[in-house]
């Protein structure tokens, strides 16, 4: 059984809890399109897993005390997973959040995690949920662009993305295109309502930034004022990141670099002009997945020693349930619509995580949690490490163990397995009082007859370490794969620092069993030199048994911090 949370009345007001609940489970759907975009069978990620939906924010926003309650009733429930499609900010601290505290009473009684890791990348320090007790999912795209290609007067085009594209739009007709932005005001630059007063885009193109208010609001200032057609531009933080949305006049959603192509052409004669070609849906894109922008990025402040975000699921362009019109369009047969956000990425674990444990259900959340991080995909479909929004290699703060690759998940071969006492262990070890651990366990738990460790002592699935002086580190891997079968240990040093395990192969004689290894991280002399600056690496244990090849593939994030 699946936990979802959604936005009050028991009915859905804005879509977004039909959307991640019909993500995570449901029946398959032949014919789910959006305005006739992104054909095809739609199914949920478990598509015989049963819902329960808690709704516990409205329209103004989502209270503590409603999510507490939530949480609570899916406890009592005896729900087996939560999915989490909330948001709200990092704190420096796990026991003064909501989240965190009701999430961690769930994981005491075995539950699944599932949260998504927040929309406001791309800048450092702005992943949230991120206890060790979630899994916590950051945003990618897929291989799958629903195109309008933007044709400009002097034979230069670039490809864009929009989810209208009205069969009845001349698209062979140049229009004069405008940049009312040009004026040099930031509300006209973003076309906001009443920008556009006084300026002529009746039956122009209109150029606009992105940012104020959202696309689909630009479109509708644009339609209002007269404008045949919009072309949205990423700010230059956004890049390459481009969506498809149900924007109400014909349009564009084109990158930085290409947005600013366009001014320049704008600028560069006297009658510009574009034409916006629809092409519909072009499937077998790359580079895919890819990181995209508002995906939100480690380190994670409330506790540096774990890396966050944990995994990559899709965000971008899913489709999924809606329960009313899409955009200003009356819905015809099926509701679907194709929305973003790391709320879209969540319920893809989720239901993932659901299916593991149906196969395999003895196993405990950590175990569910790291089956689907040491087995994550790190390459793209150019089979080229996966990239951001820049177009350059993604590092672990947006990517943590990779994208997930669901069925190796479900056979990962070894498992870093903890306990509800490991966390407390690790609760104490943060430096947390008494009253604060008690906040989260909810008990009359002590840290003075509890062993505390390390933030790196927890046996998390990945590692992330901040280098001062050398660490070690133990960790203990459970056979899940074969009974007799050996590991050797495959090591990618982190630039600067020198990566060490102890034993350097694992022999396991029976499923289940538990084998425990050192792993110590030490700063080369000719180190990171001073400031702090960040390396990456990875540690691998890779079985070579004749019937199936295991990589347990483990992220390594080193921080240099030579005051410490
Ligand atoms: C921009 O729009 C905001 C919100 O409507 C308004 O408060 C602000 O005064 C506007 N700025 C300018 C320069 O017009
Ligand atoms: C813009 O403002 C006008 C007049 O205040 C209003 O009628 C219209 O609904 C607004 N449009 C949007 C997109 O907010
Ligand atoms: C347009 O061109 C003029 C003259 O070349 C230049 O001064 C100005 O900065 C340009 N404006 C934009 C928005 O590119
Ligand atoms: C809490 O108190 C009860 C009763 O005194 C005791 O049995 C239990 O072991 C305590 N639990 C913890 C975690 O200290
Ligand atoms: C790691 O395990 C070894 C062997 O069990 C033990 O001697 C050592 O104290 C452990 N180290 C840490 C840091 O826990």
């Amino acid at each position: 059984m699946l936990g979802i949370s959604m936005p009050a009345t028991p009915s859905d007001e804005d879509g977004h809890g039909t959307h991640t609940a019909s993500t995570a489970a449901g029946a398959f759907v032949e014919g789910a399109n959006v305005l006739g975009n992104a054909n095809g069978t739609a199914v949920g990620m478990a598509p015989f897993a049963h819902l329960a939906i808690y709704k516990v924010c409205g329209q103004s926003g989502c209270a503590n005390t409603d999510l507490l309650a939530g949480i609570e009733s899916a406890i009592q429930d005896g729900v087996d997973v939560m999915s989490i499609s909330i948001g709200s900010p990092a704190l420096p601290n796990f026991y003064t959040r909501v989240i965190d505290i009701g999430t961690f009473k769930a994981m005491q009684k075995g539950i699944f995690i599932s949260c998504s890791a927040g929309n406001n990348g791309p800048s450092f320090s702005t992943v949230s949920n991120s206890a060790p007790w979630c899994l916590t999912v950051g945003a990618s795209t897929m291989d799958r662009s629903i195109r309008t290609t933007v044709m400009l007067g002097n034979g230069e085009f670039c490809n864009g993305e929009s989810l209208f594209q009205p069969k009845d739009f001349q698209s062979n007709k140049p229009l004069p295109i405008i940049f009312p932005g040009a004026n040099g005001d930031a509300n006209t630059t973003a076309c906001i309502n009443g920008s556009l007063d006084g300026i002529d885009v009746k039956g122009k193109a209109v150029l606009c930034e992105r940012g104020r208010i959202g696309d689909i609001a630009k479109g509708l200032v644009v339609k209002n004022a007269g404008g045949s057609a919009m072309i949205v531009m990423n700010r230059e933080y956004e890049g390459f990141s481009i969506i498809a949305a149900a924007h109400v006049l014909p349009a564009s959603h084109v990158s930085f670099s290409d947005g600013s192509k366009i001014k320049t052409y704008i600028n560069s004669t006297l009658s510009p002009t574009a034409m916006i070609l629809f092409r519909g849906t072009i499937l077998g894109t790359s580079p895919s997945p890819m990181v995209i922008s508002f995906s939100s990025r480690g380190p994670n402040l409330p506790s540096p020693g774990i890396l966050k975000p944990d995994v990559l699921g899709p965000g971008v362009n899913v489709l999924a349930g809606w329960p009313q019109n899409v955009g200003s369009f009356p819905i015809l047969g099926s509701t679907f619509n194709i929305i973003s956000g790391t709320s879209m990425s969540c319920p893809h674990l989720s239901g993932i995580a659901a299916l593991i444990k149906s196969s395999h259900p003895d196993w405990s959340p950590a175990a569910i949690k790291s089956a689907i991080m040491t087995t994550a995909d790190v390459l793209d479909n150019r089979g080229k490490q996966i990239v951001d929004e820049r177009l350059t290699p993604a590092d672990l703060f947006a990517t943590g163990a990779g994208h997930v690759n669901p069925s190796r998940a479900n056979d990962p071969g070894l498992i870093y397995d903890l306990t509800p006492d490991d966390y407390l262990a690790y609760l104490c070890g943060l430096g947390y009082t008494d009253n604060q651990v008690r906040m989260l366990a909810g008990s009359n738990a002590s840290c003075s007859i509890i062993t505390s460790i390390r933030e790196g002592e927890l046996n998390y699935p990945s590692f992330s370490v901040t280098l001062g002086p050398s660490q070690t580190f133990n960790r203990t891997v459970t056979n899940v794969g074969n009974a007799m079968s050996a590991y050797t240990v495959e090591i990618i040093k982190p630039q600067g620092v020198d990566v060490s395990v102890k034993p350097d192969a694992l022999h396991f004689s029976s499923m289940n069993e538990k084998l425990t290894y050192s792993v110590t991280f030490s700063p080369l002399e000719s180190g990171s030199g001073g400031s702090i600056g960040f390396a990456e690496g990875s540690l691998k244990w890779v079985s070579s048994s004749s019937s199936t090849k295991y990589e347990v593939r483990s992220p390594i994030s080193v921080t240099f911090d030579n005051s410490k």
